[in-house]
């Protein structure tokens, strides 16, 4: 077990992947464009088009709170990982909160470009941490489970020595070292769940609720476990715990660690399909990239904080079903997720396409 010094890897590798970082970050020459409409105090979610961040929008809309998001394409030419757009785009604005919710889940595509991992997982946080420290703003950055390989379920409390197995994991815990340089952040450590709506870029739950529609069997991992939560059900617990000011690190995730397996069985039954089409096999030996499979989070710290247990499996899929984006019942036996959600050959690579 190790844990990866900042200093360590802060820096991209040289050859090509050193160019194309250099040409991110190199200072603006151009004016930082500006949102056409700029209203001051929102809540600035960073990363809002994905999973995570379409869900923290919604729930900010349900609490009456003003938003922004911004993710890569909202303001052309803008990149908040570039020291000279940060703080010009951020400070007009005067947020309330920031959260950070971008991220490149994808596991080989870190691998593939591990300096783009770099700025995007270690390189904004460092900066929201430079420019929070000096506003006072509070600020969220959310992080990872992907810490862990181990042979059993086990719930990790925040305290326990991280084992990170790849670019991904590395860049992340990089990125709440140096998000943790300013004591007004929050870092939240999770694993979510629920619906993005990508076309060809399917969630897990996207996948396993294709892959039961399509009728086929698949696999379901018995050894890959985590303490799953559905996206909203975090994003409530997220501006609860920020409105009690809490900072530093914390687990919010579901309160039971469950497999892969048990969690599709569940989902199967719950949602009438057909939980035999799940084989309950062991993960692949040699899976690469390298992944980590015991993600389990021990939440009590946070239920201490919250005054309320978060919810468990059973309840993180109540809230799957309930979803407006959960396909009707009276349609699922038609249903071809697949053509919209994932090509059959990645279908196949496994119950882990959630990647991150
Ligand atoms: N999904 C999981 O299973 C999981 C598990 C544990 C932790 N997490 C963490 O949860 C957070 C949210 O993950 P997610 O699943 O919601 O991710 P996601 O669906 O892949 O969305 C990522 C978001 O980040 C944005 N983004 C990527 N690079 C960016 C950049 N350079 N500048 C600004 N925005 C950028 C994307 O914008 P575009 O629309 O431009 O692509 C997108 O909005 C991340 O911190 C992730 O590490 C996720």
């Amino acid at each position: 077990m190790w844990r990866t010094p900042v200093s360590r890897i802060t820096e991209p590798k040289a050859g090509p992947a050193k160019d194309r970082a250099a040409d991110r970050t190199t200072e603006r020459t151009q004016p930082l464009p500006q949102p056409a409409e700029v209203r001051r105090s929102p809540v600035v979610v960073i990363g809002h088009t994905g999973l995570l961040g379409q869900a923290v929008m919604r729930v900010a809309g349900e609490r009456g709170l003003r938003t922004l998001g911004v993710s890569r394409n909202t303001v052309p030419g803008l990149n908040l990982a570039r020291q000279s757009d940060l703080a010009p785009f951020l400070d007009p604005l005067a947020p309330s909160l920031v959260i950070n919710a971008a991220a490149i889940t994808d596991l080989a595509a870190n691998e593939a470009d591990p300096s783009a991992a770099l700025e995007v997982h270690a390189r904004l946080p460092g900066l929201l941490a430079d420019w929070g420290r000096r506003r006072g703003t509070p600020w969220v950055q959310v992080s990872t489970d992907h810490y862990w390989h181990d042979i059993e379920n086990t719930l990790h409390a925040e305290s326990a020595p991280v084992s990170p197995p790849n670019t991904y994991a590395r860049t992340k815990l990089a990125g709440e070292e140096a998000a943790l340089r300013d004591p007004g952040c929050l870092v939240l450590r999770t694993n979510i769940v629920g619906f993005r709506g990508r076309a060809g870029e399917p969630t897990f739950v996207e996948w396993a609720l294709s892959a039961l529609a399509g009728g086929e069997p698949f696999d379901a991992y018995t050894d890959v476990w985590a303490s799953s939560i559905e996206v909203h059900q975090f994003a409530r617990a997220m501006f609860d715990i920020v409105g009690l000011g809490a900072t530093g690190l914390l687990n919010l995730a579901s309160r039971e660690s469950v497999s892969k397996a048990d969690f599709i069985a569940a989902l199967a039954r719950a949602g009438g399909y057909d939980e035999r089409l799940a084989r309950r096999v062991s993960r692949p030996p040699r899976q690469r990239p390298r992944r980590a499979n015991a993600l389990g989070l021990d939440v009590s710290r946070a239920e201490v904080l919250l005054g309320r247990e978060l919810p468990d499996a059973g309840e993180v899929i109540d809230a799957i079903l309930a979803s407006p984006a959960m396909p009707k019942a009276t349609v699922r036996m038609d249903l071809d997720l697949g053509a919209d959600l994932e090509p059959t050959a990645r279908i196949e690579g496994g119950p882990d396409v959630e990647l991150a």
